[in-house]
């Protein structure tokens, strides 16, 4: 972690801006599974004289807060790059990427007024370049923000949540981010997990399921078929990147199904989280 001097302010969804942080980290992370190698997170100040033309898109001048994300890894061929940004591209075995990690990031980027380049070359690893527009107080038009996403609703709430997804980063954050609104929080990293968990004589009561859709070997849906058998009436949150309704037929039944689509900001999660718990 390389931090800037004085760096400026953004004015960003701070959940959102994780979101953005742990899907390059996690990118960087498996670009270098096989090698090992650095992975290196800079911010800094760049004020920008000229506007700049990169591929389609025109960055205008101006002060930017700049943060790079950089791994050593694999790099990304010539003829990938127009594409990785694109929702659902990958090249992932099947199963382990949904491809949507980017196109997320951009989508945060680009609704924060902000931008995202890449700079990369095969076996020469990858850079990352997000610029945020340096907030001025005066001038400067509020952002868009989601509706519901404002202000200072009371996100807290209790009850124990048993929180089931393999990706460490993810799950670590989201964890982290629901204990610190009061729930006691129990973490399971695959389906397997969480199921032998509950099968456990001395097994926590856990008033709500949250998990991923999809993990290796037993995935979500199949998990909570399997729990329902013996807790048919615990609440669930899905969490999938997938669209709503393809996803709905593949858990069967006519239980109520509850769904966060991914990517969420930690402020959704709490949100969705307070929603089921109280029903
Ligand atoms: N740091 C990187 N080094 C090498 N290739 C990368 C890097 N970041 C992204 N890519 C390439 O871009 C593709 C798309 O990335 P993206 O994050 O959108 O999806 P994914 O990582 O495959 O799946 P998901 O993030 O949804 O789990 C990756 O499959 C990979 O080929
Ligand atoms: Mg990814």
């Amino acid at each position: 972690m390389l931090h800037g001097r004085d760096l400026g302010l953004v004015k960003v969804d701070q959940g959102q801006l994780e979101q953005v942080i742990i899907n390059l980290c996690v990118n960087a992370r498996d670009a270098m599974v096989e090698t090992g190698g650095r992975l290196t997170v800079v911010t800094s100040n760049l004020h920008v004289a000229d506007p700049v033309q990169r591929a389609t898109e025109t960055m205008p001048a101006g002060d930017y807060v700049v943060i790079e994300v950089i791994d050593t890894g694999v790099g990304i061929p010539a003829e990938n790059l127009q594409r990785i940004f694109e929702p659902f591209f990958s090249t992932k075995e099947l199963g382990s990427g949904t491809g949507l990690g980017l196109s997320t990031v951009y989508g945060i980027v680009r609704q924060t007024g902000g931008f995202v380049f890449v700079d990369s070359a095969p076996g020469d690893g990858a850079k990352f370049s997000i610029y945020l527009p340096r907030y001025q107080e005066e001038g400067v038009q509020a952002a868009t923000l989601d509706k519901g996403e404002k202000g200072s609703a009371d996100l807290t709430g209790t009850g124990r949540i048993l929180l089931v997804e393999d990706e460490d980063a993810v799950r670590v954050f989201s964890a982290r981010a629901l204990r610190n609104k009061g729930y006691e929080v129990v973490e399971a990293k695959s389906g397997e997990a969480a199921l032998d968990l509950l099968r456990r004589p001395d097994r926590p009561e856990v008033d709500l399921i949250v998990t991923d859709v999809v993990m290796p070997q037993l995935d979500g849906p199949a998990m909570i078929r399997a729990v329902r058998e013996f807790m048919p009436d615990v609440k669930v949150i899905f969490i999938s990147g997938y669209a709503e309704e393809r996803f709905r037929s593949s858990v069967g039944g006519g239980e109520v199904v509850e769904f966060l689509p991914k990517p969420f900001s930690l402020k959704q999660l709490a949100g969705k989280v307070k929603e089921v718990m109280e029903r």
